[in-house]
């Protein structure tokens, strides 16, 4: 484990060496602080600007152009002098309102190239910033004559990878990341459907682009490096997908999600692209454990976030999506009545849960796909928005909100601030956000530029109203929680919902959205279901799958134990568990969803392989939990202890799989034993995992 521990006491400290002469031709190279990794910016001999990079040695990306193309600049990058550089350090600790850790250290060098087209007649300035566990680089524009407001057709930033690596990607829809991953080499990236996707292939939501990866995506080289490309800071611009540069070599290209009329981002200068971001590891939780994507955003902007907490809810939710109650009054099984929410509230109280998430108390819900369905204020007849609100807060526990706006965004946008005025007048301070289906205006995509804008705009209106977020069907994370800390959580990932009305998400799904769609930032998978089978339901389950011409139920396919250690092993700081009360009443498990924190001291991965499994450990005040996950095959791991405090003893609650579970025969077989043990006594620990299994451990400090 390399989990970062942070001594720094000074707070910045930034070096500036600058050095300048005019049309410098040699290579400019930028080391991380240790020295480990390097990446160099060269003007190759057709005058295109390129980098590579490498690591003690090692090519990491060879000679990779950088371009882009404008309306009218078309060849921004193909004729270029490097006028200037200048270098930085910048050495700094920060504190995040909440998060995978309470300190964070962002430690880089930082060349500037300023550059001039002399094709194009234009200046601009590549910036480039290398940690020790990957780097980044962006484009700035400054204003200048010839170049105001700007129609961008392409982005032409390659990543040319030495190999073929082993990669892990989902297919770049370009409304949806909600797919299981597929692990190919690269240069197959875009080129095989998933048959596990069957929902989604290649045909959807897009035009005649050739077919990439959405990010990031992670990649494992022959050598044991791992690599992950993703973006960081996406502020004004469209969502980045990786298409294959050409056929031949395992070279990726940036693609950008367009406009309707084929623009891919409209803007004026002075203007920053967003962060194009490498992670390198030498283990793939080296990669989880980075924050360099976080790092390079801006710090907090926010003044007020006295509000802004991280949450454990239980939700209205559930129950829909298995069909029991609806989200609408039709068919007479509303969820969202006064009665039933506060029974959950009850719940909730009585368990020391800080939430209740309630779907579906809005009208409009009948008539889905209809415009202008929702009005996002009007109650359903049996709900009591005061009532049910004065109630929770006479419990401790908060109502959280919902605004599921079925992708219409402009009617969203005009009725956002009522919606939020009300929130806030009732006393909401979270709700979640959803954009289910095809996004309206039509021709516009969940990923393009126009919704990006929308989402942040919803985010500084959220703001306003002293409510976070946590957006489903969202843009993809790329660390804005550190700019804008009550952007708290997203789905933007094949949930837990699709087990519920689909052939389901198999064991191995959470092992690599954690390697891959985790690195973006936090995910509200909503793990937690303890009725693996939906037994309890009976008959009230609605959603029977055809699946290869069989009629199915769904299910979950994962042991019982397994729930919990998501909760450790998925970060999140709004966490829903996500089963019924009922399913949890009594339940001798449901300990573990009471007692696990969802904020955190510290956090690192003891061990873990793309595809087979993953174990986490986190701290809070002292105590320390940790969840390890299996793909379909039963496996033990050995761990080591070294985490906790040497000499400090802790009462240790295991809650695994028992000998003879099995994710699909005999999922809800588990053990629960506690023992107590001095740190520094024990040096390791056995973690057996049922095939599809999961076990979870409570190191409470005594
Ligand atoms: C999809 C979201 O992911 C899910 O959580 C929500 O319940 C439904 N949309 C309805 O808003
Ligand atoms: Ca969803």
């Amino acid at each position: 484990m390399t989990m970062r521990i942070a001594f720094k006491i000074f707070l910045t400290l930034a070096v500036l060496l600058a050095t300048s002469s005019a049309a410098l031709a040699e290579r400019f190279a930028i080391n991380s602080p240790e020295g480990r990794l390097s990446v160099y910016f060269e003007v190759d001999s057709q005058g295109r600007l390129t980098y590579s990079a490498s690591r003690s040695g090692q090519p990491v990306l060879l000679t990779s152009p950088l371009g882009f193309e404008f309306k009218k600049h078309p060849k921004l990058g193909k004729k270029v002098e490097i006028l200037k550089t200048e270098e930085r350090t910048v050495d700094e600790v920060w504190y995040p309102l909440y998060g995978e850790r309470d300190k964070e250290t962002n430690f880089f060098n930082e060349g500037s190239l300023f550059l001039r087209d002399t094709g194009e007649n234009l200046d601009y300035r590549v910036v480039c910033r290398v940690y020790d566990d990957g780097f980044a680089f962006r484009t700035i524009i400054p204003p200048q004559k010839g170049f105001g407001s700007f129609e961008l057709m392409a982005e032409n930033t390659h990543f040319a990878f030495p190999d073929d690596h082993s990669a892990w990607w989902i297919l770049d829809n370009w409304d949806t990341y909600e797919l299981i991953y597929s692990n190919t080499p690269v240069t197959q990236i875009g080129k095989v459907d998933n048959p596990l996707n069957p929902e989604h292939t290649h045909g959807a939501s897009r035009g005649d682009a050739p077919h990439g990866c959405n990010t990031p995506v992670t990649m494992e080289t022959k050598d044991g490096l791992f690599l992950a490309i993703h973006e960081a800071m996406l502020t004004d611009y469209a969502g980045m997908t990786l298409v294959l540069a050409d056929e031949s070599t395992p070279t990726l290209k940036s693609q950008l999600v367009p406009w309707p009329d084929g623009v891919k981002v409209r803007g004026e200068a002075p203007f920053e692209t967003p962060w194009r971001t490498v992670q390198v590891a030498s283990s793939p939780g080296g990669l989880v454990e980075s924050s360099m994507i976080l790092n390079l955003n801006e710090p907090n902007k926010l003044g007020r976030v006295d509000y802004i907490k991280p949450m454990k809810l239980l939700g209205v939710w559930w129950s829909m999506h298995l069909g029991a109650e609806t989200w609408g009054m039709e068919g007479g099984r509303h969820g969202a009545t006064t009665e039933n929410v506060k029974r959950y509230i009850d719940f909730a109280a009585a368990n020391g849960f800080d939430g209740v998430l309630v779907e579906g108390w809005n009208t409009g819900w009948e008539s889905w796909y209809k415009d202008d369905n929702f009005d996002f204020t009007t109650p359903y007849k049996d709900f009591d928005l005061e009532g049910i609100t004065a109630y929770a807060r006479e419990k401790g526990v908060e109502l959280v909100g919902h605004l599921e706006t079925g992708g219409q965004i402009e009617s969203f946008e005009e009725r956002l601030v009522p919606a939020l005025d009300q929130y806030e007048r009732v006393g909401v301070t979270s709700v979640k956000t959803g954009y289910a289906g095809k996004i309206r205006p039509p021709g516009q995509y969940h990923h393009g530029q126009w919704m990006v804008r929308h989402y942040r705009k919803v985010v500084e209106e959220a703001a306003r109203h002293g409510i976070t977020v946590n957006a489903h069907e969202p843009i993809k994370d790329t660390g804005i929680r550190r700019t804008y800390p009550n952007m708290m959580t997203r789905e933007g990932v094949r949930g837990m919902e699709w087990n519920a009305w689909s052939r389901g998400n198999p064991p191995e799904h959470t092992v690599n959205i954690a390697f891959t769609r985790g690195l973006a930032g936090p995910m509200d998978y909503t793990p937690g279901i303890f009725d693996i089978t939906f037994k309890n339901t009976g008959d009230k389950y609605q959603f029977w799958n055809k699946i290869d011409g069989l009629e199915t139920k769904g299910r979950l396919h994962s042991t019982l134990a397994r729930q919990l250690a998501l909760f450790v092993v998925l970060y999140s700081p709004i966490q829903m568990a996500s089963d019924l009360p009922e399913n949890y009443q009594g339940h001798p498990a449901f300990q573990f969803l009471r007692d696990v924190p969802v904020d955190w001291g510290l956090s690192g991965v003891l061990d873990g392989k793309l595809g087979d499994y993953i174990a986490v450990v986190r701290e809070s005040e002292g105590d320390w939990y940790l969840g390890a996950i299996t793909d379909e095959n039963a496996r033990t791991l050995k761990v080591p202890l070294d985490f906790l405090a040497k000499g400090r003893k802790y009462q240790v609650t295991t809650y695994k799989d028992a000998s003879d579970a099995h994710y699909e025969t005999n999922p809800t077989a588990y053990k629960i034993d506690k023992t107590e043990l001095v740190a520094g006594e024990v040096k390791e620990m056995e973690l057996p995992l049922a095939p599809g299994g999961g076990i979870a451990i409570q190191f409470k400090a005594l």
